[in-house]
């Protein structure tokens, strides 16, 4: 069958990660290399399925625009038009492959207390420290919201320490007010070891999806998310100008972390 051959030649070719592919698929497939599901236990690589489409689109436009550098990745975005990373982004978001268990290195090195530690910040935060809890913006689940804030599980431990380091040193910058930078300068090392430990050490729910919305306003104003946090503006909410209705309903601050209740 000549034309099937050929078309299989060109299928072969198409997998190849190499010169830039230029259809949805062929970018797919080079993606997958490092992003599939099997790929957890390598301990670093990021699960980007399932994560909310407007994260991702921001994430591949920073690696393209140079706020956030990992050679690789920004070899693969280039020279990607907004509209085709806003695809991808659409794509990866439908997929929700089923979570692998958490790879057996991962936070294991965490004493008990550390962990503990770890999950007293992300459920209640450090009010001392004023760390606002992490479930607050991430959801009670941890799941994300969407459009904009991703989800904390499945990601390696590893990976995560990193993406802290990144923000201390400013080589992961997101649309100002970057609020995981401020919260980034106000974990200790031990902290971000703490919080990873304990999270990478969870197993999602198979059906985990990111939340529809969350409560507002949230504990720190996040200038990746659009206004409102995508969510409609209550009618009520301002005596209506154009200009108040636009603004991030985010911008207002509260002083006191959530979730400290418990
Ligand atoms: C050679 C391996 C590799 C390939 C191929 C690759 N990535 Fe990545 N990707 C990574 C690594 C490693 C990171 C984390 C980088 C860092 O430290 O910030 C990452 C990060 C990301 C992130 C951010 C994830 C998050 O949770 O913030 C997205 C989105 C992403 N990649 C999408 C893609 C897409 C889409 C493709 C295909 C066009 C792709 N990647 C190809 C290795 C790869
Ligand atoms: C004020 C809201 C808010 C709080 C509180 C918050 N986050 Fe975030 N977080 C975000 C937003 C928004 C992003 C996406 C940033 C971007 O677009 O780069 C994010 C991104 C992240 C990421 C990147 C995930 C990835 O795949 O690369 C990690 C890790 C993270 N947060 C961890 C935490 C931890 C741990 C805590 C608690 C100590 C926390 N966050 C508290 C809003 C918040």
């Amino acid at each position: 069958m000549p034309i099937f051959s050929a078309l299989g030649f060109a299928a072969a070719l198409a997998a190849a990660p190499l010169p830039p592919a230029d259809t949805l698929e062929q970018r797919i497939a080079a993606c997958l290399s490092c992003h599939s599901v099997k790929e957890r236990g390598d301990a670093y690589f990021p699960r980007i399925a399932g994560k909310p489409s407007g994260y991702l689109y921001n994430q591949l436009r920073h690696f393209r625009d140079g706020h956030r550098h990992y050679p690789m990745m920004t070899y693969m975005v280039g020279n990607l038009s907004d509209a085709y990373l806003r695809e991808i982004a659409d794509y990866f978001a439908a997929q929700h492959p089923p979570y692998p268990p958490p790879p057996p290195g991962s936070g294991s090195n965490a004493a008990a207390a550390q962990v503990a530690r770890g999950e007293a910040l992300v459920r209640q935060g450090d009010p001392l420290k004023n760390i606002p809890a992490c479930v607050s913006c991430h959801g009670a689940a941890l799941t994300g919201v969407e459009p904009a804030i991703p989800g904390l599980l499945g990601l390696p431990s590893d990976y995560i320490n990193a993406q802290f380091g990144n923000w201390k040193n400013k080589s992961r910058r997101a649309t100002a007010p970057d609020c995981m930078a401020t919260i980034a300068a106000r974990l200790s090392d031990s902290d971000v070891a703490a919080v990873s430990s304990w999270l990478s050490k969870q197993t999602p729910d198979a059906a985990a999806r990111p939340a529809a919305s969350i409560p507002l306003p949230l504990p720190i104003a996040c200038g990746s998310l659009p206004p409102a946090g995508g969510a409609p503006a209550p009618a009520a909410s301002s005596p209506g100008t154009a200009a108040s209705a636009a603004a991030p309903a985010a911008l207002a601050p509260s002083a006191s972390p959530r979730g400290g209740a418990k």
